[in-house]
């Protein structure tokens, strides 16, 4: 039907006959004279229709917006001075000898250059808004990625394996969504989270190398990098340590930015301790772009006669530590306050601070709602230790320690980038020893930081049951600029070990068998030593694409409600289908 592609077009093809297909991005009548850009995937082409090619022209009067055309005429330069430097096709036109339309179109609800639609427009309009050149361009370094991926892992010997949709419902972290059974009264499938028992099984069936580009479902709070349904680059492998798992996997994510994105990344990635990560920078995936750590205070304090301070300091589980922002001295009074509301919102009971003006002078050359508190020599010791200079701002967080990193590490990144204490680039970071186990004070119970299946660090074993809080994982997490890109573990291999983690986590030996007696049985059948890890693909590609959110590189994704606006998901059903599912709705006649 064509030739070329519209966007193709240039002046190496000058004084050839061309056929375009593509549609009718916007009609210019210039008496006389029509011009209609033509569009396709690749790009726009002005195709000139003279009133001498008199069926043509007639036919191009026709035209209106989105209209579906075929075209065929001469290509020609475009005369002094009516380039378009912004178009690879903008040195040309072609000049129409004959046109079909295609089809029609309605009128769309917007033009389809318009950059400033909002996301509903976007969403219910979806088909239109995908025709957009940023989202034909994301889609397609989609495409790139995951084509890299498959390339990269086949050429290491990976198997790509297909595991089921409709699985078990297995408590392994998020909520699960539930479909239920026509075949069966009053059961149901889960979707999976991940393949994670699958992948664990089909290295214990001798597949050494798996790898799945899947679907994952988690029944979530949705926010800009969450979707309930995404996509999951899922890898595992066998009779690798720790460290040979790490160094092919960064591998795989240097090939595919590079390879997708042109994007070069850190060789070897640095490593830092997950405890390390919190120390310094309150959370565990940290944006090592913002050129700014947490100081460490809780020793400092403890002897203060201010109990704001000096209450976490001498509490187990808590800390008192501070942040630096250079220059923040100048900020207006209205604008801390903000920041303190920030922090509250997040958890905080306050904000304390010092604006740093004439250090020299001491105290009075400080200004501060809490200088009055701190003796003499907590003073010298915390502007020491942030490398306080005059003109900086410095925040407080004091409370228990979960609280106090939330809080300062989202007020390190917030601040920072607002402040503009950001590098440019690439930041990649594996963070590394995870604890294996978190504690959910008001239950008292242990949950697995990662998923139960991750392995104790060697020398951990013994912590498990006695003592979960101090046993530490070979667990593994990618961050690149702040997103958490990819986590895996190496696993628990010994059906033993399995059963002791099951037992900190307080599932009951029925529960166990209930819940995951397939994984146990098959452990039991010379399990080989395994791990993996799986990447966050709508995370990976929406960084390359520079949009802060995954729906942009997703075709048809949900809202943050969950909803699908395009296709109306998710809907009510009818009662005769509930009645086959076995379903009785609570304010249903039969209930
Ligand atoms: P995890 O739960 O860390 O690990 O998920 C792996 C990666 O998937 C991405 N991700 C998401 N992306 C978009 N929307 C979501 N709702 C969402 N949830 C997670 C993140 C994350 O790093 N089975 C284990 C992996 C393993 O141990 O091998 C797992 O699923 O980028
Ligand atoms: P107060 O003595 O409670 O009025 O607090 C004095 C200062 O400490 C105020 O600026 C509060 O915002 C701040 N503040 C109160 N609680 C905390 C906390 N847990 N962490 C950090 N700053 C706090």
């Amino acid at each position: 039907m064509r030739t070329h592609y519209c966007g193709e077009l240039d002046a190496s093809l000058v004084g050839r006959t061309v056929t375009l297909c593509g549609w009718a991005h916007r009609r210019r009548d210039h008496g006389g004279v029509i011009f209609i850009d033509l569009r396709d995937r690749e790009g726009l082409a002005q195709v000139v229709f003279n009133p001498d090619a008199r069926d043509a022209f007639a036919t191009a009067e026709k035209v209106r917006n989105e209209y579906v055309l075929r075209v065929t005429g001469l290509l020609r330069k475009r005369p002094e001075g009516s380039t378009n430097p912004e178009l690879r096709s903008g040195e040309v036109e072609l000049v129409a000898r004959e046109v079909e339309i295609l089809n029609a179109s309605v009128t769309p609800p917007f033009q389809i250059d318009d950059d400033n639609l909002s996301e509903e427009v976007r969403l219910a309009n979806r088909v239109l808004d995908l025709r957009r050149a940023p989202m034909q361009k994301n889609l397609r370094l989609r495409h790139r990625a995951a084509a890299a991926v498959r390339r990269f892992l086949d050429e290491q010997g990976f198997v790509d394996i297909e595991t089921p949709f409709l699985y078990k419902s297995t408590p392994e972290g998020a909520r699960e969504f539930l479909v239920p059974s026509r075949l069966h009264d009053g059961h149901f499938y889960a979707l999976p989270q991940s393949p994670q028992l699958f992948k664990q099984m089909l290295m214990v069936a001798g597949f050494d190398r798996y790898y799945q580009i899947v679907k994952c479902f988690r029944d979530e709070d949705l926010r800009a990098d969450r979707q309930p349904e995404f996509t999951q680059i899922d890898v595992e492998t066998s009779f690798l340590d720790e460290a040979a798992i790490r160094a092919l996997m960064e591998a795989l994510v240097r090939h595919v930015f590079r390879v997708a994105a042109k994007i070069e990344l850190a060789d070897p990635f640095p490593v830092m301790r997950y405890d390390d990560a919190i120390r310094d920078y309150g959370i565990d995936k940290p944006d090592l772009r913002v050129a700014l750590k947490l100081v460490e205070l809780t020793d400092v304090m403890k002897d203060v006669d201010f109990k704001v301070f000096a209450g976490p300091a001498n509490t187990a589980g808590g800390r008192v530590c501070a942040l630096r922002l250079p220059g923040g001295g100048a900020l207006p009074r209205s604008q801390v306050d903000g920041y303190g509301e920030l922090a509250r919102t997040l958890g905080a009971k306050g904000l304390a601070w010092i604006k740093v003006n004439e250090s020299a002078k001491g105290a009075a050359g400080l200004q501060s709602p809490i200088v009055k508190n701190l003796h003499e020599k907590a003073l010298a010791e915390t502007l020491r230790r942030c490398e306080a200079r005059d003109g900086d701002l410095i925040l407080f967080g004091a409370d228990r320690a979960v609280v106090a990193n939330e809080v300062m590490g989202t007020l390190r990144q917030k601040l920072g980038h607002e402040l503009g204490h950001v590098e440019k680039g690439w930041r990649p970071l594996w963070v590394v020893d995870f604890p294996m186990f978190e504690e959910d004070a008001e239950a008292k119970t242990w949950k697995a930081r990662h998923h139960p299946f991750t392995s104790p660090k060697d020398g951990h074993e013994e912590f498990i049951e006695s003592a979960p809080g101090k046993a530490y994982a070979k667990a593994y997490d990618v961050v690149l600029n702040g997103w958490e890109i990819g986590g895996g573990s190496v696993r628990i291999h010994r059906p033993e070990v399995q059963e002791k983690v099951f037992r900190a986590l307080n599932i009951s030996k029925d529960d166990q068998r209930a819940k995951f007696g397939f994984l146990l049985d098959t452990l039991q059948y010379g399990a080989p030593p395994h791990g993996g890890i799986a990447f966050g693909l709508d995370r990976m590609v929406a960084l390359m694409a520079g949009t802060e959110a995954i729906r942009d590189v997703i075709a048809f994704p949900k809202t943050q409600r969950g909803q699908d606006l395009l296709t109306g998901a998710p809907t009510p059903v009818t009662e005769k289908q509930l009645r086959e599912l076995h379903i009785r709705l609570r304010n249903s006649p039969q209930s």
